[in-house]
């Protein structure tokens, strides 16, 4: 059986290892008391909270907002932060990055890339901040890629993966997430890394499992990618409160639409505010 290599963020985590990501305090705080051992403030918010179509127009602001107020909501998990797009073009904006996050609340941060990621690595890990590393298909290259597609698929892309993987390790990635690789080769990098790795369409050999919270919970409904299971109808739990909602007021005020038409009138001919004036 694997064990993971001491680290004080691996030493809070057990196999399998269960990571969701969070992007506000409600939702950390009922990750958290569900007993979810790792939260991640991904840059997925640019598409699950801003509603963009994907994540590279996520600043290191955004970030380090979410940040800050998924903090309040978690006391026992382990919170990893996302570095986002151009925030680490260099080894040094890198350690800055890292550091601004951490000053947000996070316990370590998360970068997407391998062998050309290795020396930003070292530089934050080298200054005491805890690094998850990110392989497979990476969400922040996904306009270049052309969309999302599957890695390691060829015999060249697996042996790559493997050897960044290692490398990362190396360097002193604490965990690695491998995002839609082929399952035998996440299963052979699972064997291979002494850190854990965290899967994401990849197989159920990975040492942990990290979906995105608003495919597990059904509040998402206009695209579901095909990996997700989802456990719940929050999208139809919400429709269904505001249906009623919207019946029970308009049923108890019969005549509220030609009340409001009348006010928008008043308004449109210049007429007096139909609130009262403050004195
Ligand atoms: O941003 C994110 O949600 C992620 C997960 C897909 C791992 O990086």
């Amino acid at each position: 059986m694997k064990t993971f290599p001491p680290h004080p963020l691996t030493d809070r985590l057990r196999r399998p290892v269960t990571a969701i990501t969070a992007y506000d305090y409600p939702a950390a705080r009922l990750c958290d008391e569900a007993g979810i051992q790792l939260i991640l403030v991904g840059d997925s918010l640019g598409m699950m909270v801003a509603g963009h179509p994907d994540t590279t127009s996520v600043t290191l602001d955004q970030m380090a907002y979410h940040t800050e107020i998924v903090r309040r909501g978690v006391s026992r998990a382990v919170l990893v932060s996302d570095l986002p797009i151009h925030s680490y073009d260099t080894p040094e904006e890198a350690l800055r990055s890292a550091r601004r996050l951490v000053e947000a609340g996070a316990d370590a941060v998360k970068l997407e890339g391998g062998l050309g990621q290795v020396e930003k690595v070292a530089a934050i890990v080298g200054a005491g901040i805890p690094l998850c590393a990110h392989l497979g298909m990476l969400p922040q290259r996904v306009r270049e890629e052309g969309g999302y597609k599957k890695k390691g698929k060829s015999a060249g892309e697996a042996a790559r993966l493997v050897e960044a993987a290692l490398a990362l390790e190396e360097a002193g990635a604490f965990a690695v997430v491998l995002e839609s690789v082929v399952a035998e080769v996440a299963a052979e990098m699972t064997r291979r890394l002494r850190i854990p790795t965290i899967g994401i369409g990849s197989g159920g050999d990975c040492d942990g499992q990290v979906r995105v919270l608003h495919d597990v919970i059904g509040a998402y409904p206009w695209f579901v990618p095909p990996f997700a299971k989802v456990h719940g109808n929050v999208a139809g739990v919400i429709r269904d409160s505001l249906r009623a909602y919207e019946e029970e007021v308009s049923g108890t005020i019969p005549d509220a639409p030609r009340q409001q038409k009348k006010t928008c009138e008043g308004r449109g001919e210049g007429g007096s505010s139909p609130v009262p004036e403050r004195t």
